[in-house]
């Protein structure tokens, strides 16, 4: 690792952030310009020429014990699990104390967002969420023995942000006083209608801290990162007493949690505590940060509801309303969006943030291939019989989605917005679906599927047309095989990256594909190590270097992998981002 100068001085801030708002802007005005719909799905890109000229990795190169890229590919491992934050930092030692873990890069990495702080793409801030480390892989046993073994698991989990550049060809980290963690325990603001509510107070009265699950993600055109709370209910258990209720069942919690032992040196995670009854509301959110402003305080933002937030994906939308498409990733749940109430540009201006005033919709998909999205808003009379206010229904949003009739979804993964306004959406499986319908039509749906819509009103109308645009079981025992598709990026060209978390045909690793919505020509560009996740995906503005991630690698077994393999002697596997390029410079995917 190399250090240099930041490029960051007080003075030259805004010009830093005016020039991502830029690129930030451009990108979504390609997404999705009011005025250009093409009405269906898949009419952006009726079948050309392949948009894929790379040659893929057999399915045979699959099971190794490193990552496989495209003879055409390569790439470079960046800030695995552990590195210290900036150069002065601590060493990576396994197990990490509470205190190094903080000023460490976390673990469990998934969704992320590169911000590129150069005009030529070749600096920026990496925004990274870190998911979960499971007791086994973090702390090398089973449960916490104390109270500080238990901050170093939650100092595990959160975001990153650092600061990253590419100098002569190899990427690296650079000194930058952007560089920062966030984690289980840092301070917090919320925003929107649940701010003050009875339904986050705890009579402990304890300030709102930590974010947790961090699973995909979302960035604003005015800068900002969005991290999204997935499986918080985790790292709830109970040292007393817990009895189960309707609202306890609909969000999964249970006496012993994912097995973190936190509630028994930490009381805002024991459900039996008295004091701290609430605590369970302040997570299942998206939260806002500004990757810029490393003294600026998280914000929830709860008028975008309260669920298992895999992802949050910005448009602009007609009369430059926001508009943020958001998964809720458990079996029978559902897919949601946010329109902000008028233009983003103006709210900014007039200090209201768009994600905090508007409305917050739930997806219903028909058999004829036409879908409504219905208000969640207290003027439907079965939402306002059974909620006293606005805030109350965005803590159960999940019941209001169902008082309402929305679709019951085959898990709801990462949302991508492709050119000329087609949303792509992955279903990453469902073992349970019994009874099949139109959008989730496999029972049970083992290896998932990909659907796309079309909204009417440049993203923001009531109404839309959808297809599926791929079943996995299509293609699952073919070359190009895979299942379980998550993570998703549509490219400006019209490429669709998916990544996989889950079971592959014949025991092959996750992988990184590419498909031509054009075509759909499927090519695989990547494939991982034993017991990892592939996921994360983000690149430079001129798309000549893509950043994915190795989640969980060995599912934190050394005897399954000893990735990335570094020369420190520490054969523990880390988790890790790698950065993939073209060979020839070109764009990736090509
Ligand atoms: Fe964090 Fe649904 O993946
Ligand atoms: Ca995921
Ligand atoms: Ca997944
Ligand atoms: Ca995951």
């Amino acid at each position: 690792m190399s250090s240099s100068q930041s490029p960051f001085q007080p003075t030259t801030r805004r010009h830093v952030l005016k020039g991502s708002l830029t690129l930030a802007v451009g990108y979504l005005a390609g997404c999705a310009r009011p005025g250009q719909s093409t009405g269906t799905p898949g009419e952006a890109r009726a079948s050309g020429e392949s948009l894929i000229g790379f040659k893929p990795v057999p399915r045979s190169a699959g099971f190794g014990d490193m990552p496989v890229v495209s003879e055409d590919y390569e790439f470079q491992v960046l800030i695995p699990w552990g590195e210290p934050l900036d150069p002065e930092g601590p060493a990576f030692d396994y197990p990490p104390s509470a205190g190094d873990q903080a000023r460490q890069i976390g673990i469990g990495h998934d969704g992320m967002k590169f911000f590129a702080t150069s005009t030529d793409g070749n600096r920026g801030l990496l925004a990274i969420n870190h998911e979960y480390g499971k007791n086994p892989h973090v702390l090398g046993k089973s449960k916490p023995g104390n109270a500080q073994e238990v901050l170093a698991s939650q100092h595990a989990h959160g975001i990153s942000v650092v600061e990253i550049a590419n100098i002569d060809g190899r990427w690296q980290r650079v000194a930058g006083p952007n560089n920062r963690r966030i984690h289980g325990n840092t301070p917090m603001d919320m925003s929107g209608p649940v701010a003050g509510s009875p339904w986050i107070q705890n009579n402990a009265a304890n300030p709102l801290l930590g974010t947790l699950n961090n699973c995909a993600s979302g960035f604003t055109p005015w800068g900002t990162y969005l991290t999204c709370e997935e499986n918080f209910n985790h790292y709830f258990g109970a040292t007393g007493a817990f009895s189960e209720t309707e609202l306890t069942r609909r969000y999964e919690f249970s006496r012993r949690g994912e097995g973190y032992g936190w509630e028994a040196f930490d009381p805002r995670f024991d459900l039996s505590h008295p004091d701290y009854a609430n605590e369970v509301n302040r997570f299942g959110w998206v939260v806002e940060i500004d990757p810029q402003d490393p003294d600026s305080t998280p914000v929830k933002r709860s008028a975008l509801g309260r669920f298992k937030h895999e992802g949050a994906t910005v448009v602009e939308g007609a009369g430059s309303r926001i508009v943020v498409y958001l998964g809720d990733d458990q079996r029978f749940e559902f897919i949601y969006k946010f329109v902000s109430e008028g233009d983003w540009r103006e709210m900014v201006k007039a200090g209201r943030s768009p994600l905090d005033h508007g409305v917050l919709w739930v997806a219903r998909f028909d058999e004829d291939g036409t879908g409504v999205w219905l208000p969640l808003t207290m003027e439907h009379p079965a939402l306002a019989d059974r909620f006293t206010d606005e805030a109350e229904m965005l803590v159960h949003a999940r019941v209001a989605a169902t008082l309402v009739g929305a679709t019951p979804m085959d898990r709801p993964e990462w949302i991508s917005v492709a050119p000329g306004g087609d949303v792509y959406c992955t279903l990453t499986n469902n073992t349970k679906r019994v009874e099949p319908n139109a959008a989730n039509p496999t029972a049970p749906n083992l290896n998932g599927h990909i659907i796309r819509w079309h909204d009417d009103d440049a993203h923001t109308g009531s109404r839309f047309t959808w297809d599926i645009f791929l079943l996995a079981d299509d293609h699952y025992k073919t070359e190009d095989s895979f299942g379980s598709p998550d993570g998703l990026w549509a490219d400006p060209d019209g490429r669709l990256f998916i990544c996989t978390d889950g079971d592959q045909f014949g025991g092959m690793h996750n992988q990184l594909l590419v498909a031509d919505t054009g075509t759909g020509e499927i090519s695989r560009l990547l494939t991982g190590v034993p017991g990892c996740e592939i996921t994360g995906i983000t690149a430079t503005p001129d798309r000549t270097t893509l950043f994915v991630n190795i989640q969980h690698p060995g599912r934190g077994n050394p005897a399954r992998t000893n990735f990335p393999a570094l020369p420190d002697g520490k054969t523990v596997p880390r988790d890790a981002t790698l950065a993939i390029r073209r060979k020839d410079g070109g764009v990736v995917g090509s």
